[in-house]
Formats: C-alpha cells, structure tokens, sequence
C-alpha cells in the first residue's frame, strides 16, 4: 500500500504582522459580514427548505453572520436515500480513489481553506485564532491524513494461508448508511465522523450542531471539491428528535457516529435497542460524550506546572472542551502558591471577541449555556461549603462572557466535582497532603465519567500508584501535562464510562468499527 507518510500539519503562529494573520483576519470580515446562506447538501445538490435557522456569534449575539436552512421528514428520508443510491458505486469504489479524495481535502484545508475554515470557527464557535488553528484546520488535516495511513494498516492485515487454502480478508463497508451527528465544538471532529466512515468505504447522513452551521459549509465545501461524489455525505440540520427518529427507524440504519452529550446518546441506545428488529444488521454504535476531567496534583509536583495545567487546561476556549479540566485535587502545602499563580493567569487573560487576537477568552457558545453555567456560579457563591476565589462575573449584553472562575470547595462531592459545566469553571478540593492515596480513591469514586485526566508529581512512585489507582478513570491520562489537546497520530482520543466506547478517533480502532468484513477462503 504507497501512501504518502502521514505527519501532523505543522501549526502556524499567527504573529503580528504575518502574512496567515492578515489572510485570516480578512477572511473573518468577509465571512463576518456575508450573511451566509447555508443549504442542506443532499444527493450534491443544494437544497433550501425555507425553514430557517439564524448564525449568531456567541460573543456577538445580536448580529447575524447567517441563515441555514432546516430539513423536515422529507429532506431526511431523501438524504437516506440518496446515500443508499450513492452506496453502490462507492462501495465498490478502489481504496486508492477514496484515499485520494481525503487527501485532497487535507491539502485544500491546509492550503486555500485554511484562513476560511479557521475564520469560521472564530465567527460561529467564538474560537480563539490560536484554537481555531488547532482543532479545525490543523486537526481535521491530520485526522485525513492519518486515517488513509491506517486505513492500509487495516487492509493489510490478512490471515495464515497454506499451499492448498488461500484465506482473505475483505474489509466491506457497512450494509446500510452511517449516521454522524456531530457536535459544535471542534470543526475537526464535524469533518472527521462522516469523513472517516465514508473513507472506508460507507455513505453517511451528517447533521451538524445548529451552532456549528457556517463552520460544517465549509467543512462541505471542501468535501465536495475534493470530490467526494454525491449522495456519500449528506449534509442535513433538522430537529434532532425529529430527524433521530427517522433515521433509527429505517431499516438500513447501519451505525452511528457520535460526538456530543451524554444523555443524547444514551437515549440514541435506547432507541437503537428498541427497534433492533427494524434493522438488516446490528449497527454499529460509536459516541464520545461527555467528561469531568481532573487534575491530581502530588506534594512532589512543580506547583508552575500544576498552575498551567489548570490556566490552560480548564480556560482555553472557555473550558468547552470534553477533555478540559474542571475538577482538580491540590494538596494543602502546595495549594497558597498554585491559587497565586492561576490568580496570576487568569488576570492577564484578555476577554472579548476573537478577531482581537490579544483576547485568550471568548464566549461561551450559546444564552442556554451561560445560564446554566453561571446559576452554578451563584450557586457556590452562596453556599457555605463551597467559595468561588477568582472570577465569578459574567455578562450577556453582546456575547455570552464569562470570567474565568475558579471554585475552591470543602466537600469533594460537591455539586462541580461532579457535573459537567461546558463552562471556564474549575472547582478546587484542596486535601491533606498525607491522603494522596485516600485521594486517589475519591478522584475514582466521584463523577460518571472517564474521559480526561491528569496527574503531577516528580516521585516516580507517586505517578506509578496513580496509574494504577485511576486505570478506569480516563481513556486519555497525562503524566505532568494538562488533560486536554490531544494530537491525532500521537494520542488517540476518547474515553470511557459514562463518556463514550472509547473508539478512539483518529485510530485504527475507531475505522475498524467501519468495516464488516468478509472472510474468503478458497481452496485448491
Ligand atoms: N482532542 C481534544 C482534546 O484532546 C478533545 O476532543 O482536547
């Protein structure tokens, strides 16, 4: 199999001055003011319904960057069928050919899309230039390139054959179409669930978050002239019980690829499991969700280190990562000098709007988030055993800001250890430094999930115990780095628990669930 070595495209730094920022920043006020027009992409074809809903940037809510059309029963049931109609000449189609349709994407992303994609990302998610870089373009270009790279790890792995018996593998696609629902918070991932499926051969049905629409058409834009052919990704928004319904009664549902909350996906299982004899095959069932993401931090840590780890891994794109840190553990001795340092942080964090490069935070992505997440802030403000110590203001007017905060409680149950907030807030229990393994066992007992998690120490004993302690803690474990900013080829990403199947995007685990293979023997 000659493919071409995958490496990670390497990340631009958007300096003052250089020739990336001033493209993206001209492509924000283009793309700012355009007022897009978002279709439904089904079978190739632009449909627009009439339905609308409007693009809104969260940390400017009154003003309207553009309008996507919504599908009813109709749209998703030609969608359906269009992918079907498509499946039977895409599956059949060479590797080499799907391979080099994904690979175009990846250089058209890296190359004329870059600054329109990441603009996108900074209009509709409210990312940063710096996050935008990483996890739309530079992410989704990795993730292409690497899933053709272990797509023919995959192809290659073939059985013993004798002289007599030639025994093959044959990795089929699915027998049916792929269901992708993706969520608004990395561009990368809303390219990479139905790019990966379909890579392997399958036609896929893509609804995109309502708050990622502007984003997703790009994502679409750059599928298409790559040339993906029609009917292979379908590109729908409609209500998501409505459209869920439709597509989990159909007889040809044949998986679901699923990044988004835990209790979305919860009731997806539910449905699949009810209407199992609905469906030609078992369908495959593949979610990240949700994450309540710890950092641990050992008496043996470098306190600079543990404060980074929270300014960063808690902050960074308002903590609406599934991997940011939200729940941490600080023993009492080292407690004083780590609050001074994140206090440090998070007073020369800027905040406002992402075309004002110098801002670090951002709004929160929509008025349903920041309510929720600000009535836990009041919440601990009033509380006796719980305190918020740095930041805790907030304010709508234009976008949904909210100070970095940080909540420092007595009670390790406390409500914020164990919710997930989607917000910049991380709650602090501070313990005696004699119950790092008492600790350890609270860390593992509290919350639902295993998604993220990171622990500091310079005792090699320390970190070996913890690795032990919290092996069913998180899917992906740092050892003195923050939990999140996974990189595709290095870490495969996805967690466990309550916080998906763990299938790693990005992994040849993940493109395995994708095939259906048929095992030939011939004899002579
Ligand atoms: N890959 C991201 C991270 O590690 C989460 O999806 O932060």
């Amino acid at each position: 199999f000659n493919v071409p070595v995958a490496v990670n495209e390497p990340i631009k730094s958007y300096e003052p001055g250089s020739k990336e920022r001033e493209e993206v920043l001209a492509a924000y006020s283009e793309l700012f003011n355009a007022n897009t027009e978002i279709p439904l992409f089904i079978n190739g074809k632009e449909i627009k319904t009439g339905t609308t809903g409007t693009v809104r940037p969260p940390h400017d809510h009154q003003h309207s960057a553009g309008t996507y059309h919504i599908a009813g029963k109709d749209e998703v049931q030609q969608a359906i069928a269009a992918a079907l109609e498509a499946r039977k000449e895409w599956s059949q189609m060479s590797w080499e050919n799907r391979a080099g349709i994904f690979l175009k994407a990846a250089e058209l992303i890296a190359g004329p899309y870059r600054a329109k994609i990441n603009a996108a990302t900074m209009i509709n998610q409210s990312k940063t230039i710096y996050q935008a870089e990483i996890d739309s373009a530079c992410e989704l270009i990795d993730f292409l390139r690497f899933n053709v790279e272990y797509m023919t790890e995959i192809y290659s792995e073939q059985p013993e054959s004798t002289s007599g018996a030639w025994n093959r593998l044959e990795y089929r696609p699915l027998e049916g179409f792929v269901y992708c629902v993706t969520p608004f918070n990395f561009t990368a991932i809303a390219g990479n669930l139905p790019a990966s499926a379909a890579l392997m051969g399958n036609v896929t049905v893509w609804k995109p978050s309502d708050h990622q629409m502007l984003s997703a058409k790009v994502v679409m834009d750059v599928f298409r002239e790559a040339g993906v052919p029609d009917g292979v990704i379908n590109m729908v928004n409609a209500d998501p019980v409505m459209m869920t319904e439709e597509v989990l009664t159909h007889p040809d549902f044949a998986g679901i690829h699923f990044t988004g909350s835990t209790g979305v996906f919860k009731s997806i299982w539910g449905q699949i499991g009810a209407n199992i004899n609905t469906y030609k095959t078992y369908p495959r069932i593949v979610g990240e969700t949700g994450g309540k993401d710890f950092i641990v931090a050992h008496k043996s840590a470098i306190p600079q280190q543990v404060a980074t780890a929270i300014s960063r891994g808690a902050f960074e794109f308002q903590g609406q990562k599934c991997s940011a840190a939200s729940r941490a553990y600080i023993p009492r001795s080292m407690w004083p000098e780590v609050e001074k340092l994140v206090r440090q942080d998070c007073d020369s964090f800027k905040m406002g709007s992402p075309e004002d490069m110098s801002n670090f935070i951002t709004a929160v992505i929509h008025e349903g988030s920041f309510d929720k997440i600000t009535s836990y802030i009041d919440q601990a403000k009033k509380d006796s055993n719980a305190e918020v110590i740095i930041g805790g203001n907030y304010d709508k007017s234009k976008g949904y800001f909210i100070d970095p905060t940080v909540i420092v409680t007595t009670d390790p149950k406390y409500p914020t250890m164990e919710t997930e907030l989607f917000g910049p807030v991380i709650t602090v229990y501070v313990y005696e430094d004699e119950d790092f393994e008492a600790t350890l066992k609270l860390v593992d007992s509290t919350s639902e999930y295993a998604l993220t998690g990171a622990v500091f120490s310079q005792d090699r004993y320390a970190l070996g115990t913890a690795v032990k302690a919290l092996e069913n803690c998180a899917g992906n474990f740092y050892l003195n780095d923050k939990p999140t900013g996974a990189v595709v080829g290095q870490q495969p990403f996805g967690g466990a628990r309550a916080s998906g199947t763990n299938d790693k995007a990005g992994s040849k685990l993940n493109l395995l669930r994708w095939v259906s293979p048929r095992m030939i023997k011939e004899t002579f």
